[in-house]
């Protein structure tokens, strides 16, 4: 059963390239995994998040 409080998982650091999406797309996967819901929010304008999820 899911727990009713929600988790926020935030991925930051200042500097670009080192990862941040790429942890996200993964750690929600995996959440996944574990009968977790998962909601992603990408906020970047490069939309690269949005772009990895929407791949099928
Ligand atoms: N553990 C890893 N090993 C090798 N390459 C990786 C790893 N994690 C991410 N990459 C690669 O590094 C590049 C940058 O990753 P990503 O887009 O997730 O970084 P970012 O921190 O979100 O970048 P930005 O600051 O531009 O949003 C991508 O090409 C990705 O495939
Ligand atoms: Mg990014």
């Amino acid at each position: 059963m899911q727990d009713k409080k929600g988790v926020i998982v935030a991925v930051v650091n200042n500097k670009g390239g080192v990862g941040k999406s790429t942890i996200c797309v993964n750690l929600g996967y995996a959440l996944t995994t574990l009968d977790r819901r998962v909601l992603v929010v990408d906020l970047d304008s490069q939309c690269n998040t949005s772009k990895l999820l929407m791949k099928t």
